[in-house]
């Protein structure tokens, strides 16, 4: 029968088998997949798999730190941890478009990330040749089942490496659902707030802000966020809400008043969605209680924030994301 100790030890001893005496190395991103994909190979291969967690600076508050203590704490994982966040900005100064940003922040993703694994294979030795990923069931089907190899072309050789590194996949999620996957996690002591995240798109709060990013912009939005996650949290609305993206309409700005000022600040988006699945979308009827709560924190406590607006269209016509 189906029990998540058996999915467990099914795939402690799959994954043993697989990497023998050899070494792996796995990407986390803040996510529950590949969280739980390297809790899982680290129980089977302990010290022969090295994480890697590329800090790009668009992140939400506390994320960082939830993978760099509590992740590690739990799992005693070994993590290499490469602060990026000035590269990133530098690579997006400048730049509006939300398919722009994309491109940006996923091409110097995997640059960073590849100097990362490029820099351990260095340290380790040859013996690297497995990378693990978080890939889950319904992805499985939707790309037809294959599996195998990733190739991996290195841009910034170190250390006279081969131009092509060919890693073998390591996947034990690849039979999960996501609710699976969260059960296995619990089971493995990962932090609730690891196992019970809800979706959180890679490029990150690089494309919740409508306009060029800054680092002063991702820091008011990162309080504006973490704010409305506070309130929802307290009111026990985690599990009705998907997801709810706070954007920064950081080129709008509209006149209020505070004290006894005049003032002149940007507007906060808060988009409460509920779905199954992300296709499609409705935006969350959710208390208005809590609503002015977040409201109210979010105006007195963020800076140059002086107005909060409640996004109430479905998807579609709206994507739940802002770009
Ligand atoms: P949209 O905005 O298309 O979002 O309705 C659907 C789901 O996908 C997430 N999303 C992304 N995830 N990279 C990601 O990893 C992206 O570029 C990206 N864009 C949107 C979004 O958060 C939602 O869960």
């Amino acid at each position: 029968s189906w029990t998540t100790g058996n999915v467990i030890e099914e795939q402690v001893a799959a994954i043993r088998e697989q990497v023998g005496d050899k070494r792996a190395i796995c990407g986390l991103s803040g996510g529950v997949d590949s969280a739980v994909a390297a809790a899982l190979v680290q129980r089977a291969i302990g010290s022969q798999l090295t994480c890697v967690y590329v800090d790009h600076g668009l992140m939400r508050k506390g994320e960082t730190e939830q993978v760099e203590k509590d992740f590690v704490a739990a799992t005693g994982v070994q993590l290499k941890v490469v602060d990026a966040q000035e590269r990133f900005l530098a690579a997006l100064a400048g730049v509006s478009d939300p398919e722009e940003k994309r491109k940006i922040i996923g091409r110097e993703f995997i640059r960073v990330f590849e100097q990362a694994q490029a820099e351990i294979i260095a340290d380790e030795g040859p013996a690297v040749e497995f990378l693990v990923q978080g890939t889950l069931y319904p992805d499985v089907v939707e790309s037809g089942g294959g599996t195998g190899t990733a190739n991996i072309k290195s841009h910034h050789n170190v250390g006279g490496l081969p131009e092509d590194l060919e890693f073998q996949l390591i996947e034990p999620l690849r039979k999960l659902f996501k609710d699976e996957v969260r059960m296995v996690g619990q089971e493995l002591g990962l932090p609730e707030e690891i196992v019970q995240r809800q979706p959180f798109p890679g490029p990150g709060l690089g494309i919740r802000i409508v306009g060029e990013v800054t680092k002063e912009r991702l820091d008011l939005l990162r309080e504006a966020d973490a704010i409305a996650r506070e309130e929802l949290t307290a009111a026990g609305l985690d599990r009705d809400i998907w997801q709810c993206p706070v954007v920064l309409l950081a080129d709008v700005r509209s006149v209020g008043v505070q004290g006894d000022g005049r003032t002149y600040g940007h507007p906060i988006v808060l988009r409460p969605v509920s779905s199954e699945d992300a296709m499609t979308a409705d935006w969350t009827r959710m208390p208005y209680d809590v609503l002015a709560r977040i409201s109210t924190r979010i105006t007195n406590e963020v800076k140059d924030v002086n107005r909060v607006v409640l996004d109430v269209t479905s998807k579609p016509p709206g994507t739940i994301e802002w770009e």
